[in-house]
Protein backbone atom coordinates (compact mmCIF):
# COMPACT_ATOMS: atom_id res chain seq x y z
CA UNK A 1 0.00 0.00 0.00
CA UNK A 2 0.96 3.29 -0.69
CA UNK A 3 2.59 5.82 1.88
CA UNK A 4 0.05 8.74 2.07
CA UNK A 5 1.25 10.01 5.21
CA UNK A 6 1.21 14.27 4.13
CA UNK A 7 4.31 16.11 4.52
CA UNK A 8 5.08 17.40 7.58
CA UNK A 9 4.38 21.20 8.99
CA UNK A 10 6.79 22.95 10.39
CA UNK A 11 5.29 21.98 13.89
CA UNK A 12 5.71 18.88 13.80
CA UNK A 13 9.31 18.89 12.50
CA UNK A 14 10.16 21.06 15.37
CA UNK A 15 7.73 19.83 18.30
CA UNK A 16 7.27 23.02 19.50
CA UNK A 17 4.19 24.14 22.05
CA UNK A 18 4.23 27.88 21.47
CA UNK A 19 5.89 29.76 17.90
CA UNK A 20 6.97 33.13 18.14
CA UNK A 21 7.23 35.57 15.45
CA UNK A 22 10.45 37.47 14.20
CA UNK A 23 11.35 40.18 11.95
CA UNK A 24 13.78 39.42 9.72
CA UNK A 25 13.76 41.94 6.72
CA UNK A 26 12.30 44.83 5.05
CA UNK A 27 12.23 46.63 1.88
CA UNK A 28 10.28 49.45 0.24
CA UNK A 29 9.75 51.12 -3.79
CA UNK A 30 9.02 54.28 -4.23
CA UNK A 31 8.35 55.78 -8.33
CA UNK A 32 10.72 57.82 -9.92
CA UNK A 33 8.03 60.37 -11.04
CA UNK A 34 7.62 63.37 -8.25
CA UNK A 35 4.30 65.69 -8.04
CA UNK A 36 4.74 68.87 -5.64
CA UNK A 37 2.59 70.75 -4.28
CA UNK A 38 3.40 73.94 -6.41
CA UNK A 39 2.93 71.40 -9.60
CA UNK A 40 -1.25 70.51 -8.11
CA UNK A 41 -1.32 74.24 -7.22
CA UNK A 42 -1.03 74.91 -10.90
CA UNK A 43 -3.94 71.74 -11.50
CA UNK A 44 -6.37 72.96 -8.57
CA UNK A 45 -7.18 75.49 -6.28
CA UNK A 46 -5.03 75.21 -3.57
CA UNK A 47 -1.41 76.58 -2.30
CA UNK A 48 1.59 75.02 -1.14
CA UNK A 49 1.03 76.41 2.23
CA UNK A 50 -2.82 75.73 2.46
CA UNK A 51 -1.44 71.70 2.11
CA UNK A 52 1.67 71.72 4.03
CA UNK A 53 -0.01 73.58 7.22
CA UNK A 54 -3.41 70.89 6.56
CA UNK A 55 -1.39 67.80 5.86
CA UNK A 56 2.32 68.13 6.05
CA UNK A 57 2.61 67.04 2.65
CA UNK A 58 4.78 68.18 0.37
CA UNK A 59 5.74 65.75 -2.38
CA UNK A 60 3.96 62.50 -3.42
CA UNK A 61 5.51 60.28 -6.20
CA UNK A 62 3.28 59.38 -8.67
CA UNK A 63 3.60 55.66 -10.91
CA UNK A 64 4.01 55.35 -14.67
CA UNK A 65 1.89 53.11 -16.47
CA UNK A 66 4.69 50.14 -16.41
CA UNK A 67 5.15 50.24 -12.39
CA UNK A 68 1.75 48.86 -11.42
CA UNK A 69 1.28 47.59 -8.16
CA UNK A 70 3.01 44.02 -9.23
CA UNK A 71 6.14 45.50 -10.18
CA UNK A 72 6.36 48.12 -7.10
CA UNK A 73 5.76 44.95 -4.88
CA UNK A 74 8.11 42.86 -6.36
CA UNK A 75 11.06 45.24 -5.77
CA UNK A 76 9.78 45.92 -2.42
CA UNK A 77 9.99 42.45 -1.05
CA UNK A 78 12.95 40.74 -3.13
CA UNK A 79 14.67 43.75 -0.84
CA UNK A 80 12.97 42.09 2.23
CA UNK A 81 13.68 38.78 1.36
CA UNK A 82 17.44 39.43 0.62
CA UNK A 83 17.38 41.69 3.80
CA UNK A 84 16.47 38.69 5.94
CA UNK A 85 19.11 36.49 3.93
CA UNK A 86 16.40 34.14 2.63
CA UNK A 87 16.35 32.46 -0.53
CA UNK A 88 13.25 32.78 -2.59
CA UNK A 89 12.20 29.24 -2.37
CA UNK A 90 12.26 29.12 1.24
CA UNK A 91 9.14 31.89 0.82
CA UNK A 92 5.89 30.08 2.87
CA UNK A 93 3.63 33.00 1.94
CA UNK A 94 3.10 35.99 0.29
CA UNK A 95 0.07 38.52 1.24
CA UNK A 96 0.08 41.35 -0.75
CA UNK A 97 -2.33 43.92 0.86
CA UNK A 98 -3.92 46.48 -1.91
CA UNK A 99 -6.56 48.33 -2.65
CA UNK A 100 -5.49 48.89 -6.42
CA UNK A 101 -3.93 45.16 -7.81
CA UNK A 102 -2.84 45.11 -11.57
CA UNK A 103 -5.25 42.25 -11.91
CA UNK A 104 -8.05 41.85 -9.48
CA UNK A 105 -8.14 38.13 -9.50
CA UNK A 106 -4.86 39.04 -7.74
CA UNK A 107 -1.76 40.17 -7.99
CA UNK A 108 0.12 38.45 -5.22
CA UNK A 109 0.52 35.84 -8.15
CA UNK A 110 2.32 37.84 -10.13
CA UNK A 111 4.92 38.86 -7.54
CA UNK A 112 5.58 35.43 -6.22
CA UNK A 113 6.31 34.28 -9.62
CA UNK A 114 8.94 37.49 -10.32
CA UNK A 115 10.28 36.64 -7.23
CA UNK A 116 11.06 32.90 -7.74
CA UNK A 117 9.22 32.16 -4.45
CA UNK A 118 7.79 28.35 -6.33
CA UNK A 119 7.08 26.76 -2.60
CA UNK A 120 4.93 29.79 -1.77
CA UNK A 121 1.15 30.21 -1.67
CA UNK A 122 -0.11 33.60 -2.07
CA UNK A 123 -2.80 36.19 -1.81
CA UNK A 124 -3.83 39.50 -1.92
CA UNK A 125 -5.89 41.03 0.77
CA UNK A 126 -8.21 44.12 0.57
CA UNK A 127 -8.67 46.63 3.60
CA UNK A 128 -7.29 50.42 2.06
CA UNK A 129 -4.82 51.92 4.23
CA UNK A 130 -5.32 48.81 7.29
CA UNK A 131 -4.33 46.75 5.18
CA UNK A 132 -0.85 45.79 5.61
CA UNK A 133 -1.58 45.58 9.47
CA UNK A 134 -4.13 43.52 8.82
CA UNK A 135 -1.85 41.53 6.42
CA UNK A 136 0.80 40.96 9.28
CA UNK A 137 -1.59 39.65 12.07
CA UNK A 138 -3.31 37.23 9.72
CA UNK A 139 0.49 36.16 8.83
CA UNK A 140 1.32 35.90 11.69
CA UNK A 141 -1.36 33.61 12.53
CA UNK A 142 -0.40 31.10 9.72
CA UNK A 143 2.97 31.04 11.33
CA UNK A 144 1.80 30.62 15.41
CA UNK A 145 0.08 27.92 14.33
CA UNK A 146 3.26 25.82 13.36
CA UNK A 147 1.82 25.56 9.83
CA UNK A 148 4.29 27.82 7.77
CA UNK A 149 7.47 29.20 8.53
CA UNK A 150 8.26 32.11 6.41
CA UNK A 151 5.87 35.45 5.16
CA UNK A 152 6.36 38.26 2.63
CA UNK A 153 3.73 40.71 3.78
CA UNK A 154 3.87 43.55 0.74
CA UNK A 155 1.76 47.14 1.43
CA UNK A 156 1.67 48.41 -2.22
CA UNK A 157 -1.09 50.68 -3.57
CA UNK A 158 -0.97 52.74 -6.91
CA UNK A 159 -4.39 55.36 -5.47
CA UNK A 160 -3.34 57.94 -8.47
CA UNK A 161 -4.93 55.98 -11.17
CA UNK A 162 -8.28 56.38 -9.29
CA UNK A 163 -8.02 59.94 -7.49
CA UNK A 164 -10.16 62.69 -8.90
CA UNK A 165 -7.53 64.84 -10.18
CA UNK A 166 -9.80 68.09 -10.12
CA UNK A 167 -11.00 67.63 -6.47
CA UNK A 168 -8.84 69.81 -4.27
CA UNK A 169 -9.94 68.34 -1.13
CA UNK A 170 -8.75 64.36 -1.74
CA UNK A 171 -6.37 65.09 -4.70
CA UNK A 172 -3.49 66.36 -2.81
CA UNK A 173 -3.71 63.44 -0.31
CA UNK A 174 -2.53 60.27 -1.93
CA UNK A 175 0.27 58.78 -3.79
CA UNK A 176 1.94 55.78 -4.97
CA UNK A 177 4.50 53.19 -3.36
CA UNK A 178 5.53 50.02 -2.11
CA UNK A 179 6.05 48.56 1.18
CA UNK A 180 7.52 44.86 2.78
CA UNK A 181 8.12 42.91 5.43
CA UNK A 182 9.53 39.26 5.85
CA UNK A 183 8.52 37.88 9.26
CA UNK A 184 9.35 34.26 10.29
CA UNK A 185 8.09 31.47 12.86
CA UNK A 186 10.96 30.66 15.67
CA UNK A 187 10.43 29.05 18.77
CA UNK A 188 13.54 31.17 20.54
CA UNK A 189 11.42 33.85 21.49
CA UNK A 190 8.32 36.24 20.20
CA UNK A 191 8.75 39.37 18.97
CA UNK A 192 4.86 40.28 17.98
CA UNK A 193 3.43 40.86 21.16
CA UNK A 194 -0.15 41.47 20.49
CA UNK A 195 -2.90 43.07 17.97
CA UNK A 196 -6.67 44.44 17.72
CA UNK A 197 -8.14 44.55 14.28
CA UNK A 198 -11.75 46.70 13.95
CA UNK A 199 -14.32 47.16 11.12
CA UNK A 200 -16.97 49.70 11.42
CA UNK A 201 -19.17 48.54 7.61
CA UNK A 202 -21.68 51.81 9.03
CA UNK A 203 -19.17 54.43 8.58
CA UNK A 204 -17.77 52.64 5.24
CA UNK A 205 -19.53 55.30 3.45
CA UNK A 206 -16.87 58.53 4.52
CA UNK A 207 -14.15 56.79 2.01
CA UNK A 208 -15.32 55.58 -0.96
CA UNK A 209 -14.35 53.92 -4.37
CA UNK A 210 -16.88 52.05 -5.71
CA UNK A 211 -17.85 50.21 -8.94
CA UNK A 212 -19.58 52.44 -11.49
CA UNK A 213 -23.18 51.65 -11.81
CA UNK A 214 -22.66 50.89 -15.56
CA UNK A 215 -24.56 47.98 -16.57
CA UNK A 216 -25.06 46.59 -20.35
CA UNK A 217 -27.05 43.76 -21.60
CA UNK A 218 -26.12 39.97 -22.79
CA UNK A 219 -29.22 39.76 -24.72
CA UNK A 220 -32.62 41.21 -24.19
CA UNK A 221 -33.80 39.84 -20.73
CA UNK A 222 -30.36 39.65 -19.42
CA UNK A 223 -28.84 42.93 -18.08
CA UNK A 224 -24.95 42.74 -16.20
CA UNK A 225 -22.67 44.99 -14.13
CA UNK A 226 -19.75 46.29 -16.43
CA UNK A 227 -16.34 45.99 -14.03
CA UNK A 228 -15.45 49.83 -14.05
CA UNK A 229 -14.17 51.53 -10.74
CA UNK A 230 -14.71 55.52 -10.48
CA UNK A 231 -12.86 57.59 -8.47
CA UNK A 232 -11.88 58.29 -4.74
CA UNK A 233 -14.93 59.73 -2.76
CA UNK A 234 -14.14 61.31 0.58
CA UNK A 235 -15.67 62.95 3.32
CA UNK A 236 -12.08 64.28 5.11
CA UNK A 237 -13.62 65.93 7.78
CA UNK A 238 -14.97 62.75 9.13
CA UNK A 239 -12.31 60.40 8.20
CA UNK A 240 -10.10 62.47 10.48
CA UNK A 241 -12.49 62.62 13.56
CA UNK A 242 -12.54 59.03 13.24
CA UNK A 243 -8.75 59.04 13.13
CA UNK A 244 -7.74 61.05 15.83
CA UNK A 245 -10.57 59.08 18.07
CA UNK A 246 -10.45 55.86 17.31
CA UNK A 247 -6.28 55.41 16.62
CA UNK A 248 -5.14 56.53 20.55
CA UNK A 249 -8.06 53.98 22.04
CA UNK A 250 -7.19 51.16 19.99
CA UNK A 251 -3.46 51.92 20.95
CA UNK A 252 -4.45 52.70 24.52
CA UNK A 253 -6.32 48.94 24.94
CA UNK A 254 -3.18 47.41 23.35
CA UNK A 255 -0.68 48.54 25.19
CA UNK A 256 -3.26 47.26 28.39
CA UNK A 257 -3.87 44.51 27.27
CA UNK A 258 0.26 43.57 26.55
CA UNK A 259 0.99 45.04 29.68
CA UNK A 260 3.07 47.24 28.24
CA UNK A 261 3.03 51.88 29.15
CA UNK A 262 3.86 54.66 26.32
CA UNK A 263 6.80 55.26 28.42
CA UNK A 264 8.23 51.95 26.93
CA UNK A 265 7.61 52.58 23.44
CA UNK A 266 10.68 53.28 21.08
CA UNK A 267 8.58 54.17 18.25
CA UNK A 268 5.00 54.88 17.17
CA UNK A 269 4.56 54.00 12.96
CA UNK A 270 1.00 55.01 12.27
CA UNK A 271 -0.46 54.96 8.81
CA UNK A 272 0.71 58.36 7.12
CA UNK A 273 -2.65 59.98 6.21
CA UNK A 274 -2.31 63.63 7.78
CA UNK A 275 0.61 65.18 10.24
CA UNK A 276 -2.34 66.68 12.19
CA UNK A 277 -3.48 63.27 12.93
CA UNK A 278 0.26 62.33 13.72
CA UNK A 279 0.48 65.33 15.89
CA UNK A 280 -3.28 64.49 18.11
CA UNK A 281 -1.99 60.80 18.51
CA UNK A 282 1.36 61.32 19.94
CA UNK A 283 -0.39 64.06 22.33
CA UNK A 284 -3.07 61.91 23.18
CA UNK A 285 -1.21 58.71 24.01
CA UNK A 286 1.83 61.40 25.75
CA UNK A 287 4.91 60.34 23.50
CA UNK A 288 7.09 62.76 22.49
CA UNK A 289 6.95 63.89 19.22
CA UNK A 290 10.39 62.70 17.86
CA UNK A 291 9.00 59.27 18.66
CA UNK A 292 6.07 59.53 15.99
CA UNK A 293 7.62 58.82 12.49
CA UNK A 294 6.43 60.60 9.66
CA UNK A 295 7.83 60.66 5.87
CA UNK A 296 4.57 62.07 4.80
CA UNK A 297 6.06 65.13 3.61
CA UNK A 298 7.91 63.21 1.22
CA UNK A 299 5.15 60.96 -0.08
CA UNK A 300 1.76 61.45 1.12
CA UNK A 301 -0.69 58.73 1.89
CA UNK A 302 0.36 55.93 -0.14
CA UNK A 303 -2.52 53.86 1.42
CA UNK A 304 -1.68 49.86 2.15
CA UNK A 305 2.07 51.34 1.66
CA UNK A 306 2.97 54.09 4.28
CA UNK A 307 3.64 51.80 7.23
CA UNK A 308 6.07 48.81 5.89
CA UNK A 309 7.44 52.13 4.11
CA UNK A 310 8.05 54.29 6.97
CA UNK A 311 9.23 51.24 8.77
CA UNK A 312 11.96 50.02 5.79
CA UNK A 313 13.05 53.79 5.46
CA UNK A 314 13.84 54.02 9.19
CA UNK A 315 15.44 50.80 9.43
CA UNK A 316 18.13 51.32 6.80
CA UNK A 317 18.75 54.98 8.28
CA UNK A 318 19.48 52.63 11.31
CA UNK A 319 17.24 54.97 13.32
CA UNK A 320 15.08 51.60 14.32
CA UNK A 321 17.42 49.55 15.78
CA UNK A 322 17.45 45.63 16.81
CA UNK A 323 14.66 45.09 19.68
CA UNK A 324 13.10 48.75 19.68
CA UNK A 325 9.60 48.37 20.27
CA UNK A 326 6.86 50.01 17.93
CA UNK A 327 3.73 50.00 18.00
CA UNK A 328 1.43 50.33 15.07
CA UNK A 329 -1.79 51.64 13.60
CA UNK A 330 -3.63 51.23 10.55
CA UNK A 331 -6.76 53.07 9.31
CA UNK A 332 -9.01 54.34 7.03
CA UNK A 333 -11.69 52.86 4.43
CA UNK A 334 -14.06 50.29 5.54
CA UNK A 335 -13.57 52.28 8.01
CA UNK A 336 -11.07 49.91 9.19
CA UNK A 337 -8.54 49.99 11.81
CA UNK A 338 -6.10 47.88 13.93
CA UNK A 339 -2.94 48.02 16.16
CA UNK A 340 0.25 45.43 16.42
CA UNK A 341 3.01 46.15 19.25
CA UNK A 342 6.31 44.55 18.03
CA UNK A 343 10.11 44.51 18.22
CA UNK A 344 12.00 44.95 15.29
CA UNK A 345 14.55 41.72 14.27
N1 LIG B 1 -6.52 73.92 -0.98
C1 LIG B 1 -7.14 75.03 -0.49
N2 LIG B 1 -8.32 75.00 0.14
C2 LIG B 1 -8.89 73.79 0.31
C3 LIG B 1 -8.31 72.60 -0.15
C4 LIG B 1 -7.08 72.70 -0.83
N3 LIG B 1 -6.44 71.61 -1.32
N4 LIG B 1 -9.11 71.56 0.17
C5 LIG B 1 -10.16 72.07 0.83
N5 LIG B 1 -10.03 73.43 0.91
C6 LIG B 1 -10.92 74.38 1.53
C7 LIG B 1 -12.34 73.86 1.68
O1 LIG B 1 -13.09 74.09 0.51
C8 LIG B 1 -12.84 74.69 2.85
O2 LIG B 1 -13.20 75.95 2.36
P1 LIG B 1 -14.50 76.72 2.97
O3 LIG B 1 -14.17 76.91 4.43
O4 LIG B 1 -14.54 77.96 2.18
O5 LIG B 1 -15.65 75.78 2.76
C9 LIG B 1 -11.60 74.89 3.71
O6 LIG B 1 -10.48 74.63 2.85
C10 LIG B 1 -11.51 73.97 4.90
O7 LIG B 1 -11.81 72.65 4.43
P2 LIG B 1 -11.81 71.42 5.45
O8 LIG B 1 -12.34 70.22 4.72
O9 LIG B 1 -12.48 71.84 6.72
O10 LIG B 1 -10.26 71.25 5.70
P3 LIG B 1 -9.56 70.31 6.76
O11 LIG B 1 -8.79 71.12 7.70
O12 LIG B 1 -10.54 69.30 7.34
O13 LIG B 1 -8.53 69.52 5.86
C11 LIG B 1 -8.23 67.36 4.82
C12 LIG B 1 -9.00 68.67 4.82
C13 LIG B 1 -6.76 67.67 4.63
C14 LIG B 1 -8.75 66.48 3.73
C15 LIG B 1 -8.42 66.68 6.22
O14 LIG B 1 -9.80 66.66 6.54
C16 LIG B 1 -7.88 65.29 6.28
O15 LIG B 1 -6.69 65.06 6.13
N6 LIG B 1 -8.74 64.31 6.54
C17 LIG B 1 -8.31 62.91 6.61
C18 LIG B 1 -8.35 62.34 5.23
C19 LIG B 1 -7.62 61.04 5.14
O16 LIG B 1 -6.70 60.79 5.86
N7 LIG B 1 -8.06 60.21 4.20
C20 LIG B 1 -7.43 58.99 3.87
C21 LIG B 1 -7.65 57.90 4.88
S1 LIG B 1 -6.72 56.54 4.50
C22 LIG B 1 -7.42 55.47 3.32
O17 LIG B 1 -7.99 54.47 3.65
C23 LIG B 1 -7.30 55.76 1.86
Amino acid sequence: MTNIRPKKTFLEVTHLDKIGITLKGSGSYVPQQVLSNHDLSRIVDTSDDWIKTRTGISNRRIAKSNEDVSVMGHIAASKAISMANWSPDSVDLIILATSTPSDLFGSAAIIQSKLGAKNAFAFDLTAACSGFLFGLITASQYLNSGSYKRAIIIGADQLSSYVDWTDRSSCILFGDGAGAIAIEATKERNNLYGFTMKTDGDRGCFLNLPNNNDSGRINDDIEFKKGNFSQISMNGQEVYKFAVREVPLIIENLLKKTNFTSNEIDWVVLHQANQRILDAVGERLKIAQGKVLSNLSNYGNTSAATIPLMLDESIRKQKIKKNDLIISSGFGAGLSWGAALFRWG
